[in-house]
């Protein structure tokens, strides 16, 4: 076992509240695409501004559509890596464990972490664009080229996500803002760590005197704050880190 890995297992057995930030790379090993990554990143190969954002939907509702419906297709077929299983255990066995996650997938979720909170929403969920009324597709909707109408207001129905100048559930991020502040260490997993207010977690943590672990292939940002940058793909280094904090649990 590396001793970088038994290092971190060391932090996290001394914690009494543990937040663990996950980005797109926490689920790139179960083949769901990352944003910024080169050459297979989604905004390497789309336009962020058309399909990603207010204006876009309004421009072309149907094209937007359509992109979403494919990203919940591939969604449909991925399954949960030893990255995600590996934080649900240490949820089971860590005091405090809460787990905040940029992603819109339901991953964290189907490998049995409990506490979570989504910071961009949902892929899997969808709502009308002007009175925010929840909306369940059928079969023929997702399959339609364009969105349904709302069966509340009749306006357009769009996914639950995040768009680019949109703000964020504010429940969401003032919970995890708040333990951000009041946690003794933050595992930072598979995040460029450039969007904000998601990129903030980590500086607050830090700055409130928690020690901060960094999973990451790449150096970034958020490495050159971490106490620990454990460097390597996190369905390799997270799986190996529960068994270590496990061990140390049991007197090993
Ligand atoms: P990015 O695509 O910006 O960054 C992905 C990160 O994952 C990079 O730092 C990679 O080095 C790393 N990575 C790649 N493979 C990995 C692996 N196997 N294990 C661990 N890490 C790996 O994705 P995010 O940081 O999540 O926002 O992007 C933040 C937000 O930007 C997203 O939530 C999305 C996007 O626009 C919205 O949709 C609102």
């Amino acid at each position: 076992m590396r001793n970088d890995i038994v290092e971190a297992a060391r932090y996290l057995c001394s914690a009494s509240a543990v937040v663990c930030l996950t980005g797109a790379g926490v689920s790139a090993e179960s083949g769901v695409p990352t944003f910024r990554d080169a050459q297979t990143g989604l905004w390497s190969r789309f336009d962020a501004e058309e399909l990603a954002s207010p204006q876009g939907f309004e421009r072309d509702p149907g094209l937007v559509w359509r992109w979403y419906m494919g990203r919940l297709g591939q969604l449909e077929e991925a399954v949960p890596n030893p990255g995600h299983t590996a934080l649900a255990q240490l949820e089971g066995i860590c005091e405090r464990f809460l787990l905040v996650t940029q992603n819109v997938d339901d991953l964290h979720e189907q490998a049995g972490s409990v506490d979570v909170i989504h910071l961009h929403g949902s892929l899997l969920d969808f709502r009308c664009v002007s009175c925010s009324a929840p909306h369940n597709l059928t079969e023929e909707q997702r399959r339609a080229d364009s969105p349904p109408a709302c069966g509340v207001c009749g306006d357009l129905v769009r996914p639950d996500v995040v768009w680019f100048g949109e703000g964020l559930p504010w429940e969401a991020v003032e919970t995890a803002a708040e333990a951000a502040q009041a946690c003794d260490l933050m595992l930072v997993v598979g995040t460029s760590g450039l969007v904000y207010p998601a990129a903030q977690l980590p500086l607050i943590a830090k700055q409130a005197g928690a020690k901060v672990i960094d999973v990451n292939p790449e150096p970034g940002p958020v490495s050159s704050i971490a106490d620990l940058f454990l460097q390597g793909k996190s369905g390799e280094i997270l799986p190996d880190l529960a068994r270590a904090v496990a061990d140390l649990q049991a007197g090993g």
